[in-house]
C-alpha cells in the first residue's frame, strides 16, 4: 500500500536558483517525468533535481497516439497526484496543446497548474510565436520552461517524430528562438531530438539551464520519460533511451543509477545521440 514519504531532514528544496548554480558550476542536472504520487516519490528519492508531469501522459498513461488530446483537467489531476509524492525536487508541469494560444489564456491556465496542481514551473512548446506568451507569463511571476526542437504537440504539422534542426536554416532558427525566448523571460530551455552539436551551441548561447532529451551530452542536464528508462513502455524505444532496469535490483536503484550517470557524463553515451 502506498504511504506518503517522510520528509528527510537533509531535504533542501531545489529551486530555479539551484539549477542556475548547477549550470554555472558545470554540474549536470538530472530529471525524469512522473504522472502519479508513487513515481513522483521514486524520482524524488532517487535524487532528481526536477520532476516533470509531461503531457506524454497522453501516450504512456492514456494510450493515445499523440499528446494533442490531453486536456487541462488531465494535467491538473496528474499534477495533484504527483505533487503528493515530491518533497525536494523542483516540480514542473506541462501546458497541454492549445492552452497558451494567447498571453491571457496562457496565464489563466498556468495559474490553474500552479494553484490547483502545485506546479512551480510550467513548460510550453515554443518557438518565436510564443515570445509574447513567455514574456507575459514571466511578467506575471510564472516560471517558464520553453520546449524547442521536436515539439510533440505539433506532430501533425511536423509530419512525424523526427530529429529537428539538421539543416543550417533550421539550426539557426532554433538558436535564435532559444535566445529570444530566454530574453523574453524563459527560465529553462528544453531541447528534444536535436543534433548534439546544435544543442551544445544553444547551451553555450543562453544564460539559463538547457535540458536535453535526445540532444546529446553537452546540455546542462537530461530528462527521460520514466516509463521508458524503467523499460515499462512496450514496443520499440527511441535511440536516446537507456534501459536503467538492466542490472538494477529495483526501480529506485535504476533511477539512482540514471542520476549518477547523468552527473558524471556517462549518460548519454554516443549511441544515444544524433548528428
Ligand atoms: O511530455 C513530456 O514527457 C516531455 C518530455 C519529452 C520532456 O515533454
Amino acid at each position: 500500500m502506498y504511504t506518503t514519504p517522510q520528509k528527510r531532514s537533509d531535504d533542501k528544496p531545489v529551486t530555479l536558483a539551484t539549477l542556475a548554480k548547477m549550470k554555472a558550476a558545470g554540474e549536470k542536472i538530472a530529471s525524469v517525468t512522473a504522472y502519479d504520487a508513487t513515481f513522483g516519490a521514486l524520482a524524488d528519492n532517487a535524487g532528481m533535481d526536477f520532476v516533470l508531469v509531461g503531457d506524454s501522459l497522453g501516450n504512456v498513461v492514456q494510450g493515445r497516439s499523440s499528446t494533442v488530446p490531453v486536456t487541462m483537467d488531465d494535467m491538473v489531476y496528474h499534477a495533484q497526484a504527483t505533487a503528493r509524492g515530491i518533497r525536494r525536487a523542483l516540480f514542473m508541469v506541462d501546458m497541454p496543446f492549445a492552452t497558451y494560444a494567447t498571453p491571457e489564456m496562457a496565464l489563466a491556465n498556468a495559474a490553474r497548474l500552479m494553484q490547483e496542481g502545485g506546479a512551480q514551473v510550467v513548460k510550453l512548446e515554443g518557438n518565436l510565436n510564443q515570445r509574447a506568451v513567455v514574456e507575459y507569463l514571466a511578467g506575471n511571476g510564472v516560471p517558464v520552461c520553453a520546449h524547442l526542437g521536436l515539439r510533440p504537440q505539433s506532430v501533425n504539422k511536423l509530419g512525424g517524430y523526427r530529429v529537428q534542426g539538421r539543416d543550417e536554416a533550421a539550426a539557426r532558427q532554433m538558436l535564435e528562438d532559444a535566445v529570444a525566448l530566454t530574453e523574453a523571460g524563459a527560465d529553462i530551455i528544453l531541447l528534444e531530438l536535436v543534433p548534439s552539436a546544435l544543442a551544445e551551441e544553444i547551451t553555450r548561447a543562453v544564460p539559463v539551464p538547457v535540458i536535453g532529451i535526445g540532444a546529446g551530452p553537452a546540455t546542462d542536464g537530461q530528462i527521460l520519460v520514466c516509463y521508458d528508462m524503467l523499460d515499462l513502455t512496450p514496443g520499440r524505444k527511441p535511440k536516446f533511451v537507456k534501459n536503467y532496469m538492466q542490472g538494477a535490483a529495483s526501480p529506485l536503484e535504476a533511477m539512482k543509477n540514471y542520476v549518477a550517470e547523468v552527473r558524471d557524463g556517462r549518460y548519454p553515451a554516443p549511441e544515444h545521440c544524433f548528428d
